[in-house]
């Protein structure tokens, strides 16, 4: 069967791993590396449609697991699907719940058939399985599906990944079996394994064995040190094929952006933006800024001097950091689009960055104004 989305690649990059490509999904054409802003709940926190089209999103990430909870997916399906429900006319991607289901619901079993637990919003019973997660997601009606998994914990015994993993595996067979609308969600296989190389490669192997029209590295960004991910990364890539997508999920600070993008990843999701956002901190190409910080309180410039957003063209640090200590809504609106607007325009630096093969070049740059410390 012929997939419901295309992935090509544009160019490459001469001296790392990194692709600029173009994924043509049914909700339009994304320009990748891309960065996909996370809408949990049918929304992304704070932000209207309207404001992430101004921004330049493309693609967003919804949760099966919130959104089966509340409202849902009988209801999200009456209403037209996702897409339709809460009026975003481009692309979506839904995650399974595979990630969730073990860490926000209570009082959990896993057994080879499924999950049980307790929803953590009324407490009333659950259960997932492949089965169950792909019908929920068919009905969500994203352009992009994830497979049901379990994503581990770190630390974790071998035996601990061994058996996880080997669930994991049955589990994404199942969820390709009982896949009803391949024609028009693209399902996407998770590689799981650890930090255990050799478990990982077993994983991409088993997965590309099954032929999905997309991969995913999930398991990272859990407690583990920095250098771990990227090797754990940097060998994961190796397994999977050339031709199809790669996203790394929930990972999305800059830093992890590059060494992403640099080792061959090119979808990313992460709250990070919008969480932070609501606690007054954004991100500006010269680090960090704590806009709670007394330093701001007469600071009449921008929150970046080199961003371009609506935010930047027109409100002072200090406006924003009163909106802030006065609990406005209107502040962590404002410092949310900023910050999502940072990410996805650096993305877009990161593009033609590869496109000019000059990505190495542009990341020092980068690493050098924000403040982290190269590796290269
Ligand atoms: N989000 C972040 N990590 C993971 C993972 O390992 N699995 C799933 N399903 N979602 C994730
Ligand atoms: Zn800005």
């Amino acid at each position: 069967m012929t997939s419901s989305i295309q992935f090509k690649i544009l160019s490459t990059s001469s001296n790392t791993n990194a692709r600029r490509g173009r994924l043509i999904t049914p909700h339009g054409t994304i320009d990748t590396p891309v960065f996909m802003p996370v809408g949990t709940q049918a929304t992304v926190k704070t932000l209207s449609p309207f404001e992430l089209r101004e921004m330049g999103a493309g693609i967003i990430l919804s949760n099966t697991y919130h959104l089966h909870l509340r409202p849902g997916e009988d209801l999200v399906d009456e209403a037209g699907g996702l897409h339709q429900f809460m009026r975003w006319p481009g692309a979506v991607l839904t995650d399974s719940g595979g990630f969730q289901v073990f860490s926000l619901a209570k009082l959990r079993k896993i057994t080879d058939e499924g999950v049980t637990f307790r929803s953590h919003i009324d407490g009333s019973p659950r259960f997932f399985s492949p089965e169950t997660v792909m019908e929920i997601e068919n009905k969500l009606g994203a352009d992009i599906i994830m497979a049901f998994d379990e994503c581990p914990p770190y630390p974790a015994t071998r035996e601990y990944i061994e058996t996880s993993l080997k669930r994991t595996l049955a589990w994404a067979k199942r969820c390709k079996a009982s896949h009803q609308r391949s024609d028009q969600q693209a399902l996407f296989g998770i590689v799981q394994g650890g930090m255990y190389a050799d478990l990982r490669r077993e994983a991409a192997l088993s997965l590309v064995d099954l032929d999905f029209p997309g991969y995913a590295i999930g398991g990272l960004s859990v407690g583990e040190p920095k250098p771990m991910m990227n090797e754990v990364l940097a060998d994961v890539v190796c397994h999977l094929p050339v031709d199809k997508p790669r996203y790394l999920m929930g990972v999305g600070s800059p830093d992890d952006l590059f060494e992403g993008v640099e080792r061959g990843v090119d979808m990313f999701d992460c709250v990070l933006p919008t969480r932070i956002a609501r606690n007054g901190t954004v991100m500006t190409s010269r680090g960090k800024v704590v806009l709670k910080n007394a330093q701001y309180s007469r600071d009449f410039g921008p929150l970046d001097e080199n961003c371009d957003c609506q935010v930047c063209k027109v409100y002072t640090r200090a406006y924003l950091r009163h909106l802030l200590k006065a609990g406005e809504v209107l502040g962590i609106r404002l410092t949310s689009y900023h910050n999502v607007y940072f990410l996805l325009d650096m993305m877009k630096k990161i593009r033609k960055s590869i496109e000019e093969d000059r990505f190495l070049a542009f990341k020092r740059e980068f690493y050098e104004s924000y403040g982290f410390a190269s590796n290269d």
